[in-house]
């Protein structure tokens, strides 16, 4: 009955200004979502690739800005080798796969996070999807990689530090220092979505979320879809941005 159908009408948020320019995504959820079906680990965070694949296309689709995704904190590297190899092995797959699609389906690339660490492979691979993504306008996809916002403040702080010594001490208000992050030139987060049941923000995007909405949900990643989403973006449409404000 049309009383009923869930029409293109009943996303508020696509057809105001609710949309957010930028959501934000803690995938949490892929061991658990691995677990429950007898797998290894490593095979949730295969699902969890491929949920992200589809999202940002979501994403894009909807005409947001920039979609950022956590996939390895700067603590991360206390897993299990084996997992730690399998999540490198998934990025460079998916650098590798972008590197062919991303001027055809006009997606930029970021690496957001301490990329020294990382083998030579996957860092020549950013290296090519940095150069193709500054050649290309559109939607923004920010992967975290060796990412930790506690490790981020620090690194910016250093930068304050040498500005310090420079006599520039009072000269240097938030949006200069946002321009020490890794996320420089990106607007903050509107919305930031934590899959899998957890309320924490484990480290992730400390500076940047100062007035983001979060939103959470039982879902794990690999489980995540275009109708979990829409439920997000229904929540945010329904919230009121004060900013401190009345
Ligand atoms: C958290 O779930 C997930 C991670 C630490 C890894 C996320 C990585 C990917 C989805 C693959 C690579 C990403 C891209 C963008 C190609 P968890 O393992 O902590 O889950 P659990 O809490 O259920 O154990």
């Amino acid at each position: 009955m049309a009383l009923f159908s869930k029409s293109k009408n009943d996303k508020a948020w696509q057809a105001g200004n609710s949309l957010p320019k930028h959501v934000a995504i803690i995938m949490d959820g892929n061991g658990r979502w691995a677990k429950k079906r007898g797998l290894p680990r490593t095979a949730g965070h295969s699902a969890g690739a491929e949920t992200f694949r589809k999202i940002a296309t979501y994403c894009k689709d909807l005409g947001m800005d920039y979609l950022t995704v956590y996939a390895f904190s700067t603590e991360n590297w206390k897993r299990p080798q084996e997992e730690v190899d399998a999540i490198m092995q998934l990025l460079e797959k998916y650098l590798l796969e972008s590197i062919e699609k991303m001027e055809r389906d006009g997606i930029r690339l970021k690496i957001l996070g301490d990329t020294e660490p990382l083998s030579d492979k996957l860092k020549a691979l950013i290296e090519r999807t940095d150069k193709i993504s500054s050649e290309i306008n559109g939607f923004q996809a920010n992967i975290c990689l060796n990412y930790g916002g506690r490790d981020e403040i620090i690194k910016a702080a250093r930068k304050y530090a040498q500005q310090v010594a420079e006599g520039r001490a009072n000269d240097i208000d938030e949006k200069e220092f946002s321009s020490y992050m890794y996320s420089d030139g990106i607007p903050d987060p509107d919305l930031i979505i934590r899959p899998s049941g957890e309320i924490r923000t484990s480290n992730f995007l400390l500076w940047q979320s100062a007035y983001s909405e979060y939103y959470f949900t039982d879902v794990l990643w690999p489980d995540f879809d275009e109708a979990e989403l829409d439920k997000a973006l229904d929540a945010y449409s329904k919230r009121s941005r004060r900013y401190g404000g009345v």
